[in-house]
């Protein structure tokens, strides 16, 4: 018998909606459209890929009119989100129709963008794939694509009805995917939560071997993390910028590699060592902090190589990122595992120092 999925309330200005999560949730995937009132004229957004695994199980639970475009990041970009207005056109699709997103955060994204300018907006219903897209990405209503100047430039902010989080979903994804996602699970526990950080440390082994309950419990933990960021902060003025905590410098590694190197969770895994390292150069946070992570995110398994990368580039790419706000680079130091402090006046020098410190060449 299946258990009652366990769930999460988002609250944000613009819209309430909640996160449900269980093994077999999937399954129950029409009950949930129809108790958040997703209208009835569904279509489901996926990759040729995760319809292959998943695509079956998928169209046994819901009704929907399937729209399958590429995913990865090169594919994330304005002609795909285009193939789904010419799809969603072509079945006269109208307002009172439903954008189910079915995949990674790739898929997320781009079809949530589609979700959110078709006819000005319909009704988006994220269902997540990737560990990445479950525990972030389908949460807190950012959608968007890559420009070829750069990533994330063209989005809006479009909250979904409702968020399905699987866990079972998971059992196909390769390993590298996984521990990308995690990467972002290891955050949660830096900026918010001890004990969430303490369980990966004590069980790591059973986390890759995808043991249920085990990841279920971190997936549920780190969706609380950011249901509860989103919810205080919709459009990341204040407390949402915690959760950039490692972007910064894993950005500007993902950027000065053209985005081919590191899967996006890889970059913030380096992004938070640098970060950590800083920190504790500035004595505002612990050696014994500081080597906690380095040693989890050491035991998770190898990281691309930096040592041919540059931190004077490194430097010069964090320069130039969002985060920059009026010319003042927004940068989130651990302060201990569970807690950080946004500061204003990290220095070029003190980030390079930190780049040089996870390896980049001087
Ligand atoms: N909107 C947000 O707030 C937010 C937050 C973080 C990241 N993102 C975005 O998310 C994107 C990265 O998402 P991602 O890491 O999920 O990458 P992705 O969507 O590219 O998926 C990674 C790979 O896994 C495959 N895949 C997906 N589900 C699978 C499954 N169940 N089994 C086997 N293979 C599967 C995909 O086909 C793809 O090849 C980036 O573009 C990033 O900008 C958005
Ligand atoms: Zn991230």
């Amino acid at each position: 018998m299946p258990t009652d999925p366990v769930r999460i309330d988002v609250t944000t200005p613009s819209r309430r909606y909640t996160i449900s999560l269980g093994d077999g949730l999937l399954d129950r995937l029409t009950r949930l459209l129809d108790e958040s009132g997703a209208p009835r004229r569904r279509f489901v957004v996926s990759s040729p890929l995760v319809w292959r695994f998943h695509g079956q199980r998928f169209a046994a639970a819901a009704d929907a009119e399937a729209i399958i475009v590429p995913d990865g990041e090169r594919f994330k970009q304005l002609p795909t989100v285009s193939r789904v207005y010419d799809a969603l056109i072509r079945a006269n699709a109208d307002r009172a129709s439903t954008l189910i997103t079915f995949g990674g955060g790739v898929i997320g994204d781009l079809a949530g963008f589609a979700a959110a300018s078709y006819l000005r907006g319909i009704a988006l219903v994220h269902v997540p794939t990737t560990l990445l897209a479950q525990v972030d990405s389908a949460i807190g209503g950012k959608v968007g694509v890559n420009h070829a100047l750069g990533k994330n430039l063209i989005g809006a902010f479009h909250q979904p009805l409702a968020v399905a989080v699987d866990p079972e979903l998971l059992s196909t994804l390769p390993r590298r995917e996984f521990r990308a996602g995690l990467y972002e699970v290891v955050k949660y526990g830096v900026i918010a939560s001890q004990p969430l950080f303490d369980r990966l440390t004590s069980s790591l082994p059973s986390i890759f071997k995808r043991e249920p309950s085990l990841l279920a419990d971190i997936i549920e933990e780190s969706c609380r993390i950011k249901a509860e960021v989103v919810s205080a902060d919709e459009r990341e003025a204040g407390p949402r910028r915690a959760l950039n905590f490692g972007h910064t410098i894993g950005h500007a590694l993902e950027a000065i590699t053209k985005y081919k190197r590191f899967r996006h969770g890889e970059a913030v895994a380096y992004g938070m060592l640098a970060a950590a390292a800083l920190a504790t150069a500035r004595g505002a946070l612990s050696t014994s902090d500081r080597d906690a992570l380095r040693e989890l995110i050491t035991r998770m398994g190898p990281l691309p190589a930096v040592a041919d990368l540059s931190a004077t580039e490194a430097v010069e790419a964090a320069a130039r990122d969002k985060k920059v706000v009026g010319g003042r680079l927004h940068f989130v130091l651990p302060t201990s595992i569970g807690a950080t402090t946004t500061v204003t006046d990290v220095t070029e020098d003190e980030l390079k120092q930190a780049t040089e410190a996870i390896g980049l060449r001087a």
